[in-house]
């Protein structure tokens, strides 16, 4: 920093004493020619009059007598400011009369006045005589035609030199001033500005470093805020590689083979060695949206994105999806991809687009009205108009053209598909790109063959799906009932012991890969503290304007099949059987808005409010209330804070694929406590099967299950979490990542290899 300052000290003195000085040259300059045009002015009139007085007193005739009248006039004009003197010559240059001062000194006549006599013309010249610098103007003395003489006005111009020299002092000193303060006021900025801030920085990633502050402290560093962040980033980052290889030698050290990031990262490079992975889906992991001038990052609330987030951050693929955010078009590059997560980009994200009329065909239309309430057994009748099938074939065939031209370049890629809003997409790919390994997974159940059977384009669902190398669903059960379905409704040869299907030679392997969440074992020590806990759920009552002793979360897109209007019927019905609760319990339910277009669930986000307000007013009494809704789309990091407050979670959906919100919840509880209801249409019961099972349409199990929650022994809650979480924690989504690819890798395919390379040249990407 010294080197700094001295470098710019050094640099501002020559800087501004180079640019003073040469504005200083030009007006001495300036300066100089001004005085001496004026002289030269002066001399000119005092000359001119001068001259014409020596004509008239000039008298050939009486040279004595004229001489001394000249002699006279001389000295009477001998007398002016700066005037040296005026001296008279004759013809021939010999002195007739002279001013007393130049009587030693210009006996002879200088050049200057010859020069004027010889042309009989006015001459002037800038010149020293000894050491005085002068100014003499010489006239030629005439009488008609004849030159009888020559005068010369002779001024003393030391006085200019001396004006230069003061202009020169008076620029050196404003130089010397200039510099000083500004040397000053540029030595202060770098002080407040640079290293004021790097010294701060210095201390703080020093801190950082030691562990001794946490990423979101980033200190007050002027212009060097963005660098701080960045620093914040890779400090972060930093801290997790840390602890995933402290984590990693814990695990050697155990001789546990836990799933990790890490590990799946290092699995998913050896097994696709010089291949990629690109991941399929409608909905994407960040949308960009505008409002004025303000362009914000939304995660959307989907179990499908927060399950296959950590698998693309831990391998570095490109995930395929559906822009909809309203500036999603600004933020990617000419190939509609773009670099995600934006704060700390590990992979690749490539944006369809969609028009609203596809949208709404496809999306809202033939997979959200037709195959979900088919899917789900929720008692939605499913709706399929032709129209909207036509959508979804075309979208499909959209998204296929997407990933021919991410796939275009790399041998052999696997390409994982994800839900039913994809049914037909691995069979068009398969038929452009038979050396892809393609897997879908089901999100959602599939329903036994009888439900299914009303959707009047089931063979080609079915035989889209059968197009993949292998089909994930979260249970058994679906797998069954898939094979069941493909029995019924295509030609194919179903083997019931390796849980596959032969159609016209290309074999698809079925398999249950029950989905997961990430769980973080490293959460710090403070955390595992109940009294910590109360502390954060009296904040967090506080904060919602209410104040109760016991908290219930639930958290749920606003969707009929998650059982929402049950459970806020079981609440009331469990307050009105222990009325010593009301007054004390209170649930918090997180609903973010889901799908809005659909009729369907537009009403339900009504119902869901009237629902909340009609207990609310049965029950409610000073601050307390026995249901807070909050309607909106909570951040994973916004929801945290309520799972790890709540003394129980209510997950009461009328079926679901697996529910990641029971997962999630189990994840955050560091502290081993809290209790998990659980509807029995889950997928995820079957895993969980310390939860508390409820069957959501028994309003009065539900009720119960609520009061035994609150009820439960905390030895026997701790005993029932760490049994669950132990379980989240070995079947983890790096685990169900892991399984899926590494089942899909090593598969036998049934196209030979060369037959790839030829349509990779017969691909056209429309
Ligand atoms: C379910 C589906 C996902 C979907 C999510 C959110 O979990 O299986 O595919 O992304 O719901 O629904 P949305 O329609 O908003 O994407």
């Amino acid at each position: 920093m010294r080197l700094l300052s001295l470098r710019l000290i050094i640099s501002l003195i020559v800087g501004i004493t180079l640019v003073s000085s040469g504005f200083s040259y030009y007006e001495v300059l300036g300066e100089k020619r001004t005085l001496r045009s004026d002289l030269e002015r002066r001399a000119a009139l005092l000359g001119e009059s001068l001259a014409g007085n020596v004509e008239r007193s000039w008298n050939a005739g009486d040279k004595e007598r004229s001489d001394r009248d000249l002699q006279r006039l001389v000295q009477r004009f001998g007398n002016r400011e700066h005037l040296m003197g005026v001296v008279i010559y004759d013809q021939q240059g010999a002195l007739v009369a002279t001013t007393p001062e130049l009587a030693k000194t210009l006996t002879v006549s200088p050049l200057v006045v010859t020069q004027a006599i010889a042309q009989n013309h006015e001459q002037s010249a800038f010149l020293k005589l000894g050491k005085v610098p002068v100014h003499i103007l010489a006239l030629p003395i005439r009488r008609k035609d004849e030159v009888l003489g020559g005068l010369a006005v002779v001024y003393d111009v030391s006085y200019i030199r001396a004006q230069s020299l003061l202009v020169w002092r008076q620029s050196f000193f404003r130089v010397v001033v200039q510099v000083f303060f500004i040397v000053l006021i540029t030595l202060l900025i770098v002080r407040w500005s640079i290293t004021g801030p790097i010294a701060r920085a210095a201390l703080w990633m020093r801190a950082l470093r030691t562990g001794k502050i946490s990423f979101q402290e980033v200190p007050d560093l002027a212009m060097f805020r963005p660098l701080a962040r960045e620093v914040a980033t890779m400090a972060e980052s930093l801290s997790h590689a840390r602890s995933a290889a402290e984590t990693e030698a814990r695990l050697r050290d155990a001789a546990e083979s836990l799933w990790t990031a890490d590990r799946l990262s290092v699995q998913l490079r050896t097994r696709l060695g010089d291949s990629h992975l690109f991941v399929v889906s409608n909905r994407e992991p960040y949308m960009h949206w505008r409002d004025g001038k303000t362009l914000d990052v939304v995660v959307p609330p989907s179990g499908l994105v927060t399950a296959l987030e950590p698998v693309l951050n831990a391998c570095d693929g490109t995930w395929i999806a559906h822009g909809n955010g309203n500036a999603d078009a600004e933020t990617v590059d000419a190939y509609d991809r773009l670099r995600v997560p934006p704060d700390d980009p590990r992979y690749s994200l490539r944006r369809v687009w969609l028009t609203k009329e596809e949208e709404q065909g496809y999306y809202y239309g033939f997979a959200n009205e037709g195959l979900w309430p088919l899917c789900h057994i929720a008692h939605t009748r499913p709706l399929f108009r032709a129209s909207d099938w036509q959508h979804y074939q075309d979208v499909n065939r959209k998204f296929m053209a997407a990933v021919l031209e991410e796939i275009k370049n790399v041998a052999k890629p696997v390409v994982l598909v994800q839900d039913y809003h994809f049914a037909l997409l691995p069979r068009l790919i398969k038929e452009k790109r038979p050396d892809a390994r393609v897997a879908i997974f089901w999100h959602i159940p599939w329903p036994n063959p009888e439900a299914f059977g009303i959707c009047p384009w089931q063979r080609q669902l079915v035989d889209g799906l059968l197009g993949a190398d292998l089909i994930g669903f979260h249970i058994q059960s679906h797998c069954n009932n898939f094979l069941q379905t493909v029995d019924r409704v295509v030609e194919s040869r179903v083997d019931w012991e390796h849980f596959s299907v032969q159609r016209q030679d290309h074999r698809t392997l079925v398999r249950p890969f029950p989905i997961s969440v990430a769980f973080h074992d490293d959460q710090p020590a403070e955390n595992n503290n109940h009294g910590l806990h109360y502390l954060e759920r009296t904040a967090l009552m506080r904060s919602l304007g209410v104040e109760a002793t016991f908290m219930g979360i639930g958290v749920d897109r606003i969707d009929y099949t998650k059982g929402i209007l049950e459970r806020f019927l079981a609440i009331e019905r469990f307050l009105e059987k222990y009325p010593s609760y009301q007054g004390k319990f209170t649930f918090v339910q997180i609903g973010a808005p889901s799908r809005t277009h659909i009729k369907r669930y537009h009403d339900l986000v009504a119902e869901v409010e009237a629902e909340a307000d009609r207990i609310n007013w049965r029950f409610q009494g000073g601050k307390w209330k026995p249901i807070v809704l909050l309607v909106r789309n909570h951040s994973h990091r916004e929801i945290e804070p309520y799972y790890r407050a709540a003394d129980l979670c209510l997950v009461t959906s009328l079926h679901d694929g697996m529910n990641l919100v029971a997962k999630e919840f189990l994840a955050s509880r560091v502290d081993e406590s809290g209790v998990l209801i659980l509807s029995q249409f889950t997928g995820a019961a079957r895993e969980l099967r310390d939860a508390l099972l409820v069957n959501p349409y028994d309003i009065d199990q539900t009720a119960e299950a609520i009061r035994a929650a609150l009820e439960m022994e905390p030895e026997d809650k701790q005993l029932r979490v760490r049994r669950m979480r132990k379980e989240i924690k070995e079947h983890n989504i790096y685990r169900w990542a892991g399984k899926l690819i590494t089942e899909l890798c090593e598969l036998r395919l049934d196209a030979p290899e060369e037959v790839h390379e030829k349509s990779r040249a017969s691909v056209s990407v429309a």
